[in-house]
């Protein structure tokens, strides 16, 4: 499993992921299949409101802002463009075997490279069995399940599925991001130097010594960023 998946505990506030859940209750979802290309169109089972959907639109915009507020999220990801966000429902019995994601997508402005995929959990874990975002790993499979709000950002190129609902409903939020810095070690190492700086600053450490670290960061920055 790619140690550059990580958990973004309440990046979304709880009661803000209760409301976007309590709205969506009676939307119009349809057939995740639609949506699905070659072998991930077999393996995929569940339900999905559009992200054109009016109430898709409404209540993504709410998760792009909390996306944009979370200097975590900012850091890890250095977004290029964050595509706006699909709702996926699995009622029991859905699932979405093993697959991968697609390396590039459409979107009205052009093909979009996916280099990061990110779920928020928006049901409370305790209103279904089963429906877990399953990684397999060398170490065995990688299960997650967040609390509502909670958000899970893993590279693209990561193997996963989604465990059988075996009682309740799943609902969570889904987008890919852009990066501006395709590679996963590259990102991960500006995410290390960003917290370094913030550490040193809380430290208290000479104005002079953390600008040189920051000067070493925007370096690396320029250098394998890819507007
Ligand atoms: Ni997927």
């Amino acid at each position: 499993m790619s140690s550059h998946s990580v958990t973004l505990p309440q990046l979304l506030a709880p009661d803000v992921a209760a409301r976007v859940a309590a709205a969506l209750a009676d939307a119009p979802f349809s057939d995740g299949r639609a949506t699905a290309h070659g072998g991930a169109r077999d393996a995929k089972r569940n339900q999905q409101l559009e992200p054109a959907h009016p109430l898709a639109r409404e209540h993504g915009a709410t998760l792009v802002a909390a996306l944009n507020r979370s200097e975590r999220f900012m850091s890890l990801a250095l977004p290029h463009t964050i595509l706006p966000f699909t709702f996926a429902q699995y009622e029991v019995g859905m699932a979405y075997g093993e697959h991968l994601d697609l390396p590039i997508v459409g979107t009205p402005n052009g093909p979009l490279r996916t280099d990061l995929s990110l779920t928020i959990f928006l049901s409370p874990p305790d209103a279904y069995d089963g429906g877990e975002l399953v990684i397999p790993g060398d170490d065995g499979p990688r299960t997650i399940k967040g609390g509502p709000g909670d958000a899970f950002l893993y590279p693209s190129d990561t193997l996963h599925r989604v465990a059988p609902v075996t009682r309740g409903q799943r609902l969570v939020a889904i987008t890919w991001i852009q990066s501006l810095v395709p590679d996963a070690e590259q990102r991960a190492i500006l995410a290390g130097i960003g917290d370094s700086v913030i550490a040193m600053h809380t430290a208290g450490a000479p104005d002079a010594d953390v600008t040189r670290l920051r000067q070493v960061q925007h370096k690396l920055l320029r250098r394998w960023a890819r507007a």
